[in-house]
């Protein structure tokens, strides 16, 4: 089969490159001839694990990538669209997927032998069923199911795993309109061998995609407010609160033998700064929007946004209440993009929390293993510190958010011991072995810990 992928993102990218990996003929079409021409010399314009290697090795072989949609379309018999559905005052754009659409649809006029369209993009709920076979049928002619098959297929790939996520799914869904691209879509994805395909109708497809996004997003917001009130409270531990939830056997089908059978929500779910990037936000928004013009007030997403939204605020305020006003005081920022492994600042809770303090007045020392020049391209107007040295910050400021895992922050302590044990450390994410600071607390936190 040859497949042609359309929007060489980082899900079009990551398409591409893996079912070429997997000994499938595809074809690339990037539009941005900046970015085209890095790609065609195998470096991919943002960064994701494993990601460069596979492209190098692909590349000009099973892997072609270029600005021609025309042959794309003629030469391939199914069509990935994997093009941005960003999101205006809350509701999905799906203007770009509808110009790719049409594009792809003009191509096919002459094209005799049936061609199967895929949606990968995130679209909300009926977008393909009803908008999209509305141009296929109505502008173009064609007959879905008869000339055309048009699929779904949500990509569930998180950012800093994509190509493990993607080379080793735990289901792939599949939307289908008829029975020949149902059967297409399945023999595609046989070189999973023993992956579960989910095959279900375009609308349910694309719904779990949004189920899945809301329901991740929606749990996090409950950590979140479980947190801010512990840290309200007299002498609670917002780690043990978590175990003590986490021992229930509906967590787990081994009461036996509990830490073979966890879950990964166990190790994934944990207050902090509130969740950020390209998909959670962007997601719940836009399944509130497609709600609430369909009448039904979603007063649960409502309130996972909103509690999110407040996160950087909360942890503002958890800092001045340990030391005071951050009014002309030097605080650092460690971890600036949505998390780590990452260089991607979209929605991340760390820049809010920068444009706080600054508006706070508070003298910002900000550091990033990898997010350090998007987030100085785009916080310009913001008086800001980047410091690359992890030991400057820590020896200049008097406290410090941790607002991502990395690895580089995990022995924090040795730099702050030898440095500055003084400093005072607020750590969003959970993760610093509390024993080995002078002055820490963690979200959830009531007070520091060796008050
Ligand atoms: C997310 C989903 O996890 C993927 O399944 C999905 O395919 C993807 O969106 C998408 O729609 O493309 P991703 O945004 O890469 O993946 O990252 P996650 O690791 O899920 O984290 C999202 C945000 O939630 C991050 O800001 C992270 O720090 C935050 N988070 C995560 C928390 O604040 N607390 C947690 O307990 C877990």
């Amino acid at each position: 089969m040859s497949l042609s992928i359309i929007g060489m993102g980082y899900v079009g990218l990551t398409t591409a490159t893996c079912f070429a990996a997997k000994g499938q003929n595809v074809l690339g079409v990037e539009v941005n001839r900046d970015k085209l021409k890095n790609l065609k010399l195998g470096i991919p314009s943002f960064h994701e694990d494993g990601l460069n290697k596979l492209l190098l090795t692909n590349i000009g072989k099973s892997l072609h990538i270029s600005y021609d949609l025309n042959s794309a379309i003629l030469e391939s018999d199914i069509s990935f669209i994997c093009v941005g559905t960003p999101t205006i005052d809350g509701e999905i754009d799906l203007s770009f997927v509808k110009n790719c659409l049409r594009d792809i649809l003009s191509i096919l006029k002459n094209k005799d032998s049936f061609h199967i369209i895929v949606i990968k993009s995130t679209v909300v709920p009926n977008s393909t069923d009803i908008v999209f076979k509305k141009i296929i049928e109505e502008e173009f002619q064609f007959k879905v199911g008869k000339d055309i098959g048009l699929c779904v297929n949500p990509e569930f790939l998180r950012e800093g795993s994509a190509v493990d996520d993607f080379m080793n799914p735990d289901r792939v869904v599949i939307g289908t309109s008829d029975e020949l691209s149902e059967k297409k879509l399945i023999s595609l994805y046989e070189c999973f061998p023993g992956v579960p395909i989910i095959s279900v109708s375009n609308s349910s497809a694309e719904l779990i995609k949004y189920t899945s996004n809301s329901f991740f997003a929606t749990l996090i917001s409950f950590a979140n407010e479980i947190s801010n009130i512990s840290e309200k409270l007299y002498d609670t531990n917002i780690i043990d609160v978590f175990e003590g939830l986490f021992a229930d056997r509906r967590f787990s089908n081994n009461q036996k033998d509990r830490a073979k059978a966890l879950p990964g929500l166990v190790t994934y779910l944990k207050p902090g700064p509130g969740f950020g990037g390209s998909c959670f936000p962007k997601d719940v928004k836009a399944l509130a929007a497609c709600s609430t013009s369909l009448s039904f007030e979603p007063s649960l997403l409502n309130a996972v946004l909103k509690v999110n939204e407040f996160q950087p605020y909360n942890l503002l305020e958890h800092a001045k209440r340990l030391v005071g006003s951050l009014s002309k005081r030097k605080v650092g920022v460690l971890g600036l993009s949505f998390k780590s492994n990452s260089d991607d600042i979209r929605e991340s809770k760390s820049i809010e929390l920068v444009k706080l303090l600054v508006h706070e007045k508070a003298i910002v020392y900000a550091h990033d293993p990898m997010a350090m020049k998007n987030t100085r391209d785009f916080l310009k107007n913001y008086s800001v510190n980047y410091e690359e040295d992890l030991q400057k910050v820590v020896s200049k400021c008097d406290f410090v958010f941790v607002c991502v895992d990395w690895p580089e922050y995990k022995n924090l302590d040795v730099v702050v011991n030898s440095l500055n044990p003084n400093i005072f450390i607020l750590d969003a994410k959970l993760f610093l072995d509390k024993r080995k600071y002078k002055h820490i607390a963690a979200v959830g936190d009531c007070r520091l810990a060796h008050d």
